[in-house]
């Protein structure tokens, strides 16, 4: 890490997002030695009238640490280094306190020879984005002598289709370059996601396997078991495909089924990204299954009569050398029977199988995303015993078992580390952007307009029968007796 002073600003500070993710994300860096009490401030602007103390409160309880005295200790530092400056987003003047606060910490700083870096981060709705730049931009830039960076952190939803998204990256290009944006989707952050290059090439086993005469269908799925709790107003103006699918699974889909990079270099990763979303095919409505859950339309802040969905299944297909028939089953949905993410490669029958294990199901390679971190293969061994016969096993890499002396970071943790660092590897680019929302606009233009109503489904079941009516379409053949 570079050294010098750092200034990490968050805006929506008294929000759920910098409660819950982003400030005990940066206390698990602090902990860690990441940032330095000598170095670093971190400043909570919001409108809330408070002091540095009511945010200290509020923010308190979130942090997890331990009880022991260092523990204790660190977390008070920790809470010491936080200041706040209350203003609202458009306000010339809260912003311009907001510098004069960053400022007089980098005077204060000044004697630790290095740089001035400021960071914001905007845990804010995308509606206030362009006014907060325009403030950032004209009064909070780096105005010192001393050498540095500013950087902005914005997290989704970017927009809402095509043209709103694009109107916005506009508006924000017009006030900072593509180096200094960052753009979230924490599924990035998520170890096994970032995993999937690894596993992909620098394996053996699977680069001659990852591709269309060996892989029959490739499911990519996250279910939650409850539902959109308290978050309804906001969840009704997007829907699951916004909220999950076009930016969660659809960057696990770029990593799975991307060419290979011509090195590790961010641009190389994101332009091979880029390339493989611009393959996709227009969706086949047809290929869509959306659902709503009972009881989704009883929280007051959804309007009567939504039929926003709150489950979809959604088939890609890729027009390619290498993926040409294989359907990329996208599927997410709230209010299930279990949580869960995970991506599922499903290989081809062998051909002409003496054994006959066809019956027991086909060989796959599940990568599970969360909860509990694992990877397993699965495969059809002799059954152990006198007789001749086969079931289907498994290879199972199981992180809490295999390393178990590892805790696992939170994927804001290590995102927020790498934007200090400069890193975009695990950041979305603009045109990477664009081309995700030019595969979802027409069909959310299409549930907009009421042309696909959601099918309605019980909380805590698998979501409509029609999506495993789908799978099955789509080739995917339901492995059993392992
Ligand atoms: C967020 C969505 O981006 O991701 C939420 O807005 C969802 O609806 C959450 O619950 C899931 O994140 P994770 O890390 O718990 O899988």
């Amino acid at each position: 890490l570079e050294t010098g002073c750092l200034s990490v600003v968050v805006l929506g500070a008294s929000g759920d997002l910098a409660k819950k993710k982003t400030f005990p994300a940066l206390f698990n860096l602090f902990r860690q030695g990441f940032l330095q009490s000598n170095e670093v401030h971190i400043f909570g602007y919001a409108r809330t009238k408070m002091s540095d103390d009511d945010l200290r409160e509020r923010i308190h309880g979130y942090l997890s640490h331990g009880k022991g005295d260092e523990e204790m200790e660190s977390l008070t530092n920790f809470l010491q280094l936080i200041k706040y400056v209350s203003g609202s987003y458009d306000s010339e003047d809260g912003f311009r306190l907001l510098d004069k606060e960053i400022s007089e910490h980098e005077l204060v700083r000044k004697s630790h020879p290095g740089t001035s870096r400021r960071l914001f981060y905007l845990a804010l709705p995308p509606s206030v984005y362009p006014s907060v730049c325009k403030m950032i931009r004209s009064y909070c830039m780096n105005q010192s002598d001393l050498s540095g960076w500013t950087r902005i952190v914005v997290e989704k939803p970017f927009g809402k289709d095509l043209a709103s998204s694009e109107e916005l990256s506009s508006q924000l290009a017009e006030l900072f370059n593509e180096e200094q944006l960052y753009r979230i989707d924490h599924y990035l952050g998520k170890e096994l996601v970032q995993n999937l290059l690894v596993l992909r090439f620098a394996n053996r086993f699977f680069v001659p396997l990852w591709n269309r005469d060996n892989i029959d269908n490739v499911q990519i799925v996250f279910r939650e078991d409850f539902g959109t709790e308290g978050r309804g107003g906001y969840f009704d103006e997007y829907g699951i495909i916004r909220d999950i699918i076009q930016n969660h699974l659809l960057q696990v889909f770029c990593l799975v089924a991307m060419e290979k990079p011509v090195s590790l270099k961010p641009e190389h990763i994101r332009d091979e990204k880029v390339k493989v979303l611009q393959s996709v095919m227009p969706i086949a409505p047809e290929e869509v299954v959306l659902g709503q859950y009972d009881g989704y339309r009883d929280d007051p802040t959804v309007p009567d009569g939504s039929s926003t969905p709150t489950f979809a299944t959604v088939v890609l297909r890729i027009h390619n050398e290498r993926w040409e028939g294989v359907p990329f089953i996208l599927k997410a949905g709230k209010a299930l029977n279990s949580r869960k993410a995970e991506v599922r490669v499903q290989f081809k029958d062998v051909p002409g199988d003496i054994f006959r294990s066809k019956k027991h199901g086909r060989n796959e390679f599940v990568i599970r995303l969360q909860p509990s971190e694992a990877m397993y293969m699965k495969l059809t061994v002799k059954k152990p015993g006198l007789q001749m016969s086969t079931i289907l096993s498994e290879l199972d890499l199981s992180y809490g078992q295999r390393y178990q002396d590892v805790k696992i970071p939170e994927a804001y943790e290590r995102l927020i580390l790498d934007t200090i660092r400069g890193d975009q590897q695990h950041f979305v680019r603009r045109d990477e952007l664009r081309a995700a929302w030019e595969i979802f606009t027409p069909l959310l233009h299409k549930i907009d307009n009421g042309e696909l109503p959601p099918i309605s489904y019980k909380p805590g079941s698998r979501g409509p029968a029609e999506a495993d009516e789908l799978l099955a379409r789509a080739g995917y053949v339901q492995t059993h007796g392992y």
